[in-house]
């Protein structure tokens, strides 16, 4: 049994801004998991910080024209707030360039150079003559020696994916200086993970509980078979190499990163004056340890972070890598060179933090890529926090106050379906709770508001409106039981909305220091007086969201051509591919069975209208020769609707129907998008009706 749990959060680069992606894979995962186990007050640290070496960190200071030292002195603080105000958190938000770190991996890598554990290997790399230095990773590009694409960066194709070492590349160019590089002689240090195969291997058939994306991408990698790696670079940004002789030699950014877990840990034992607490989380095998992590990772956490701590011994290795996938933006790669992005910043200006982290927390890609749109968004909010959670808890609280003085009433009598509906309280929290223990959360949300929706069902077969004259006894069981409801979600939901539920607790006068285990149907005490308050959660109006879209389409128009903004990384970026297009990139591959299941067909529009009080919306009659339909499209502000009958198109026809504005959509008009935001339609010439395969 485990008595403590290590969380590590991936440090992100401080080279940009933090956007959805970067919460979608990593930190709000580790946020609701360390809120749930607060809850359970379980002994739990949460560890995080800047990432402020490496090749990404010097290429942005390049571009700005400004040090190093300034990019990541502005990113850090930026995104250490911004964490903040999204309700991360976290024990101790460290940096990799504090001197508690620039020692900690130091003595480290010492430690590991004195054990034995690296060859030095003497090798031609490329060189540029007039820059005055090596070229490592991104600093070279060149001919993929896989596929030919011409654009490939030294340390990997963003075409085919192949993982390169620059000298590998065809006809390199400097990145710097535009120069031919030339072959010259250098001296690194290479940590023998060829030799540790075996090791690594049986330590992970240790790990069957680690979720298939994991294991299975570690897998392939030690199908492949290890290789000796790099741990030092010919770069002045970074950790200097404690070697005599290492003199323009730092440790590459990922040796140093990890040990960033451990130098914040450190730092944070002695900020709370005990310099020694943090050995027990890393070396006391009692401690669990967490790496939460996005899917490029996953190598450098379950593989060479885990052998350099089994090479230098002491330490706990980890015991879970809950990696998740990758987060698309309206269905689309999120880019930052593209501007392709939603800001976290951007987006708390003009939101609240708990309605993202509902609608994300939802749609976290934990088994695959998933999608957030700001219609889902909407819809999200609209149709579950507000319509669902926030109704419920509205239902409640106003009867509580017009007909029960405000007071939670006593339950005398109760009917089955009250005795029933209380013993669901705790049935959702150990299913709530199961969830949580096995990195589930999207689950977990949906089964915590599946609590909520028992709750208004409940109210509305109860009657309480009826029953308040024909059996007020019955009527005070129902506001009885939607109470206990209310308070145990206000613990239940609390890892997801912690602004909100607060509020929960302080209407129905319930501490904050409450556990999970608190959670019973008994926690609102009768005779309570229940504060009355506005509604939890406020709808979001359609023209925000068209603000939005619009932001996000501006913006990418404009970065088309520009240089890139927002962290980027190292290694594997080919999520977040530099060059520049004019048009979207192509959606990632669907099977042929999955296209043929969409039916598509000619139509011909008939008549169309506005749809009031939608400044986006047209609602057109499409004769689709069989039948006639009605399609409400999102395309008012760019075609007017006198214009357009007669017009033929080309028709979803299987598309679920869908209410808007409180009319039935019937399918959807195909368009396409011009590089200005040019809306077209896609037409032919055919019958309507006729199918178009
Ligand atoms: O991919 C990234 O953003 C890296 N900066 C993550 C580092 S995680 C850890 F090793 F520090
Ligand atoms: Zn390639």
């Amino acid at each position: 049994m485990f008595q403590r749990t290590l969380i590590t959060s991936a440090l992100p680069y401080a080279n940009g801004p933090i956007h959805l992606g970067h919460l979608a894979g990593a930190y709000l995962p580790a946020d609701l998991y360390t809120r749930f186990l607060r809850l359970n007050h379980e002994d739990v640290l949460h560890i995080c910080g800047s990432d402020e070496h490496g090749v990404p960190i010097t290429i942005a200071a390049e571009k700005e024209g400004v040090s190093p030292q300034e990019i990541v002195d502005r990113y850090h603080e930026m995104n250490r707030s911004v964490f903040e105000q999204f309700g991360i958190q976290f024990d101790y938000y460290g940096r990799t360039s504090s001197a508690t770190h620039l020692k900690t991996s130091a003595d480290f890598f010492t430690t590991l150079y004195e054990k034995g554990a690296f060859v030095e290997k003497t090798e031609e790399q490329l060189f540029d003559e007039k820059a005055g230095m090596f070229l490592p990773d991104r600093y070279v590009k060149g001919t993929c020696p896989k596929c030919g694409y011409e654009e490939a960066y030294g340390d990997q194709c963003e075409k085919c994916g192949t993982a390169l070492s620059p000298a590998e590349l065809i006809n390199p160019v400097s990145t710097i200086t535009g120069n031919q590089p030339v072959l010259k002689s250098t001296s690194h240090w290479y940590i023998q993970l060829g030799e540790m195969q075996e090791q690594i291997e049986a330590w992970i058939g240790t790990r069957e509980h680690w979720k298939p994306n994991v294991t299975g991408q570690v897998k392939s990698w030690l199908d492949a078979g290890l290789t000796d790696r790099a741990v030092t670079r010919d770069l002045t940004w970074g950790v200097p190499v404690p070697l005599e002789g290492a003199e323009g030699k730092v440790l590459y950014v990922w040796f140093d990163a990890p040990i960033g877990y451990i130098s914040a840990t450190r730092e944070w034992a002695d900020a709370k004056g005990e310099p020694e607490a943090w050995k027990t989380y890393w070396q006391d095998k009692d401690t669990r340890l967490i790496h939460f992590i996005g899917k490029d990772n996953i190598v450098f956490h379950c593989i060479m972070f885990p052998a350099m701590l089994m090479e230098h011994g002491g330490y706990v290795l980890p015991d879970m890598v809950p990696a998740n996938e990758f987060l698309n933006l309206e269905g689309q790669k999120l880019s930052t060179s593209r501007g392709w992005a939603v800001w976290l910043q951007e987006y708390l200006d003009n939101f609240d933090a708990d309605l993202l982290r509902y609608v994300l927390g939802t749609t976290l890609p934990e088994t695959k890529d998933s999608d957030f749109s700001w219609n889902d968004f909407q819809s999200r909010v609209n149709n579950e926090l507000a319509d669902i959670l926030g109704n419920f808890v509205f239902r409640t609280t106003s009867f509580t106050h017009r007909f029960f003085d405000g007071k939670v009433p006593e339950l005398h009598n109760p009917s089955e379906l009250d005795k029933e509906t209380l013993k669901s309280i705790g049935q959702h929290a150990q299913k709530i709770a199961e969830r949580y223990r096995s990195f589930r959360f999207r689950d977990a949300i949906t089964e915590t508001m599946n609590l909520a929706r028992t709750g208004n069902r409940y109210f509305t077969e109860t009657e309480p409106w009826k029953t308040r004259k024909e059996n007020p006894e019955a009527c005070a069981n129902t506001i009885h039981v939607c109470s206990q409801i209310c308070a145990a979600l206000s613990i239940m939901m609390d890892p997801v909305l912690p602004g909100a539920m607060k509020n929960l607790r302080e209407q129905f006068d319930l501490a904050d220091s409450l556990a999970w285990q608190d959670i019973s149907d008994h926690l609102a005490v009768p005779g309570t007086k229940i504060q009355e308050r506005d509604i939890l959660f406020q709808k979001v109006e359609d023209e925000l969201v068209e603000k939005e879209m619009q932001k996000l389409t501006e913006r990418s128009r404009k970065a088309q051509g520009h240089g890139s903004q927002g962290a980027t990384k190292e290694g594997d970026e080919s999520h977040d591919e530099g060059s520049v297009t004019k048009q979207p990139p192509v959606r990632e591959n669907t099977d042929f069975d999955t296209f043929m299941k969409v039916d598509l067909r000619a139509g011909k529009i008939t008549h169309a209208e506005p749809v009031k009080k939608s400044k986006k919306l047209l609602k057109l009659t499409v004769d689709l020769g069989f039948e006639t339909r009605t399609i409400l499209s999102g395309i008012a502000g760019h075609v007017s609707a006198e214009s357009l009958p007669g017009q033929s198109v080309c028709v979803v026809a299987n598309l679920a129907p869908r209410m808007m504005m409180g009319i039935e959509s019937n399918g959807m008009v195909l368009m396409a998008e011009e590089p200005d935001g040019t809306l077209r339609f896609v037409e032919t010439e055919a019958a309507p009706g006729s199918p178009i395969t």
